[in-house]
């Protein structure tokens, strides 16, 4: 028995709309690195997996995957900045990394991760993600992005990656979640 229901509000994406709007995201991506040997994929965890998951089965080039970690949140309640930790060997060295997260919503986080990753002298990064809301930071503007859905969504989201208080991940769609 889970305690979803009560917590939702509306579904914003089911999954057959999700599958079907991430193969159309696949497309774009193998067009943009078809000149590529390799790309390091690089989820951002945990929100980036379960769209990891999906997205690389889709991908023609030759890729490696490299988990970075990051959280923000506590409930609903933002983090003044994002903890960002690195998981596995980092081999990034003139390749081009592709970040996947489920979420841009401030930048901070995606600032934050391509600051560290730049150390490593990477060819290219770029990021791929579920969402990503409306930004005037012109560093952020200048990073190649491939985004399922641009529109900024009006409330918290769970689901598919997702997490209201760590929970709900696993829902296989995107709902917005109910305060009352
Ligand atoms: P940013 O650093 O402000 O861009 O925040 C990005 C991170 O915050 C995402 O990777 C998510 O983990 C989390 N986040 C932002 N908005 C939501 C939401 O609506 N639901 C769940 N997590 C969110
Ligand atoms: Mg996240």
């Amino acid at each position: 028995m889970t305690t979803e229901d009560k917590l939702i509000k509306e579904i914003l994406y089911t999954e057959e709309e999700i599958q079907k709007r991430i193969k159309e995201v696949a497309i774009e991506i193998n067009e943009h690195y078809k000149a590529s040997d390799e790309i390091i994929i690089m989820p951002i965890i945990k929100g980036g997996l379960n769209y990891t998951y999906d997205l690389i089965k889709h991908i023609k080039i030759d890729l490696s995957i490299s988990l970075i970690k990051a959280s923000s949140y506590h409930l609903l309640e933002k983090l003044s900045t994002p903890k960002i930790s690195l998981i596995d060997d980092i081999n990034i060295k003139d390749k081009d990394v592709l970040l996947v997260d489920d979420i841009v919503d401030t930048g901070e986080t995606l600032l934050g991760v391509k600051k560290i990753l730049e150390t490593f002298n990477p060819k290219s990064i770029a990021i791929t993600s579920l969402f990503y809301k409306e930004n005037n930071n012109e560093e952020l503007k200048q990073i190649k992005s491939f985004v399922c859905w641009r529109k900024n969504p009006k409330g918290f989201l769970m689901g598919y990656g997702l997490d209201y208080d760590e929970k709900y991940r696993n829902l296989p769609y995107i709902a917005i979640i109910s305060y009352n």
